[in-house]
């Protein structure tokens, strides 16, 4: 390596300070909970989201015991519209294990953290710089994308070798004096460079305290960095919703299976094809004309998936129920309960 290591390391601890994010409700306490708290919602959400959902959540669950003696219920229903719901199953059981596997308090390394539910290799990184100022690199998306270009780093990160070695790196690029104040700082630093001017497409390399040291800047293509041959497959759905509502205005919903999309979740039932929709209604009653209604089609973007949604509305259904385990519940029931954030508005909407 070409760089001098100090160089990154102090440069990033300057820039953040100035630059950077400093009055994040997180940013202001060393408690591992809410610190894991925080870096769970961030993951695929942003800040502005957060924000409300972090402050709710404590309120609600003050510490690590008070989340592992609740109910999954309960949290589902919390952290219902914050999207990719895995997280909030990983939370609730991580809570449980810190409990009864760690006397109640979070450990007090990155190499422990990651054996957690739910804390990867760069949130483990994160949560023991963060709390416990611990000499721990973090790689995630922002962060590879900050590093691969100082580093002029080409090499194919489909590759799990290649990935390593990155790790490698990030690891000899961290600060190397004054631990206890840098680290935190440096560690929020990088993520803020991804967040704000190392971006995926037209970064702000002249505002940028590496742009001297960075080599893919110096070679003038920035943007080829990170290079990853396999990309992620998106795949494109339709699904139909039916949402049935009864004589009283209870709304039919069922509990999803607990693997895969929107699992754990209440849902209105689902159907891949429109004629699985009618073969329904073959079996269980046809419903009138004038108490059907069906909607165009709505976009819903999930990671790895474009779910297109055809809502077909079936309103004062007195039929046979879908055998599905699931039941009759009430609009004030429902906002109480977790819901796909698309499925909770299309009944609000009714
Ligand atoms: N995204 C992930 N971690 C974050 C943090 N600590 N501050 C802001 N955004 C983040």
């Amino acid at each position: 390596m070409i760089l001098s290591e100090t160089d990154v390391a102090t440069r990033v601890v300057r820039w953040q300070a100035i630059h950077g994010r400093n009055h994040l409700p997180w940013q202001q306490t060393r408690d591992p909970y809410r610190v894991w708290l925080s870096e769970i919602m961030l993951q695929q959400t942003q800040v502005s989201t957060v924000l409300g959902y972090y402050a709710r959540f404590l309120e609600r669950f003050p510490d690590v015991s008070a989340l592992a003696s609740a109910s999954l219920d309960e949290v589902m229903a919390l952290w219902s519209g914050l999207g990719y719901y895995s997280r909030a199953r990983n939370l609730h059981r991580c809570a449980q294990t810190v409990v009864s596997e760690h006397g109640g308090v979070f450990p007090r390394s990155a190499q422990v953290l990651a054996t957690l539910p739910g804390i990867g290799r760069s949130t483990a990184g994160a949560i023991a710089a963060f709390c416990f100022a611990e000499r721990t690199p973090i790689l995630d998306a922002n962060v590879r994308r900050v590093l691969t270009r100082v580093l002029g780093f080409d090499e194919d990160l489909a590759v799990a070798r290649n990935e390593r070695t990155l790790w490698a790196h990030a690891q000899a690029l961290l600060p190397s004096a004054d631990i206890d104040a840098a680290m935190p700082r440096y560690t929020q630093g990088l993520m803020d460079l991804g967040a704000s001017l190392c971006m995926p497409r037209n970064p702000a390399c002249p505002q940028c305290p590496l742009q001297t040291l960075c080599v893919a800047h110096r070679a003038g293509e920035p943007e080829r960095y990170p290079v990853r041959t396999r990309k992620l497959k998106r795949r494109s759905e339709s699904w139909w919703l039916m949402v049935l509502e009864d004589p009283a205005g209870k709304f039919w919903l069922s509990r999803r299976p607990s693997a895969g999309i929107w699992a754990g979740l209440y849902c209105v039932p689902i159907f891949p094809l429109r004629s699985d929709v009618s073969a329904f209604f073959d079996a269980a009653g046809r419903p009138s004309a004038k108490t059907m209604e069906e909607r165009p089609p709505f976009l819903h973007v999930l990671t790895h998936r474009d779910l297109y949604l055809h809502p077909v509305i079936v309103r004062q259904y007195g039929e046979t129920t879908p055998d599905d385990g699931g039941g009759w519940f009430t609009a004030e029931q429902i906002a109480g309960m977790g819901l796909p954030a698309p499925v909770r508005k299309l009944l609000a909407g009714l």
